[in-house]
């Protein structure tokens, strides 16, 4: 796979087997080779292009999404707030397009990464999105979180699903003391309701707002995300 980069900045994925047609015109599939990586290369029209090598990021940004999907500021939240690395265990539910469960998987690679689902719609996106991103660390479970976790001695197990609450229990075995249960809810009664049955672990909530900058003009813009969700981060401290 190779990523090209227009003039304007925007990103395309290809596989480089056949020519590749844009706005700007035909780029030929001999050009996209290992050795022009670094490189630029035209199209017919002798408009540039910068080649790259893509990484487990730029799949990711491309995945297809099924339902809401969070966000990279707030994945790189649970990194920083958790100490999550290579070799951790995590376990994340519910995996829907699986774009958490990636980011995460390519954070504790060589290590598994576990992630359980409900629906099967939802799995197959999943499933399609880490084939894509040849991201070949995820055990994708059809199972219920809300019924038990069979994983145990974990670092980390990352909910991103309507009834954070009824995970509680279950994460005081399957967790190590001193790992983390961490939940994403878009409503702050949602994360209230999972704050209150955190007994034995240590807690903060917080909520990532990130504004970008047009830095031709030199000020923000004027549009932002306004709100994505709330993150919750839980420390088992006493089982
Ligand atoms: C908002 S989506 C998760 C999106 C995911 N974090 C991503 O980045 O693509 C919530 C998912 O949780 C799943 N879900 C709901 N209840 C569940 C449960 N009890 N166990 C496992 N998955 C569940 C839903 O089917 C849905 O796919």
């Amino acid at each position: 796979m190779y990523l090209l980069i227009d003039e304007k900045g925007r990103h395309y994925l290809v596989r480089g087997d056949s020519d590749v047609h844009t706005n700007y015109g035909v780029i030929k599939a001999d050009d996209l080779k290992e050795e022009n990586i670094g490189g630029e290369i035209e199209t017919h029209t002798g408009r540039r292009f910068f080649l790259v090598r893509p990484d487990a990021l730029d799949f990711i940004k491309k995945a297809k999404k099924g339902p809401q999907s969070v966000t990279l500021k707030d994945c790189g939240l649970i990194i920083a707030y958790t100490g999550v690395r290579s070799g951790s265990k995590v376990v994340d539910a519910g995996t829907g397009s699986g774009i958490t469960s990636m980011f995460l998987a390519n954070i504790v690679y060589p290590e598994r990464l576990t992630t359980y689902e409900v629906r099967e719609d939802f799995s197959e996106i999943a499933r399609e999105n880490f084939r894509k991103a040849r991201i070949d660390n995820i055990e994708l479970k059809m199972k219920s979180i809300y019924d038990g976790i069979d994983e145990t001695d974990l670092d980390l197990i990352n909910l991103d699903l309507p009834e954070p609450w009824r995970v509680v229990e279950h994460a005081r075995s399957s967790l190590k003391v001193g790992g983390f249960l961490v939940s994403y809810s878009p409503s702050i009664e949602q994360s209230k309701k999972f704050h209150d049955e955190l007994e034995g672990f240590e807690s903060e909530t917080v909520e990532c707002l990130v504004r970008n900058w047009d830095m031709k003009i030199v000020r923000p813009y004027s549009r932002m995300l306004g709100h994505t969700g709330f993150l919750t981060f839980a420390r088992l401290i006493k089982r």
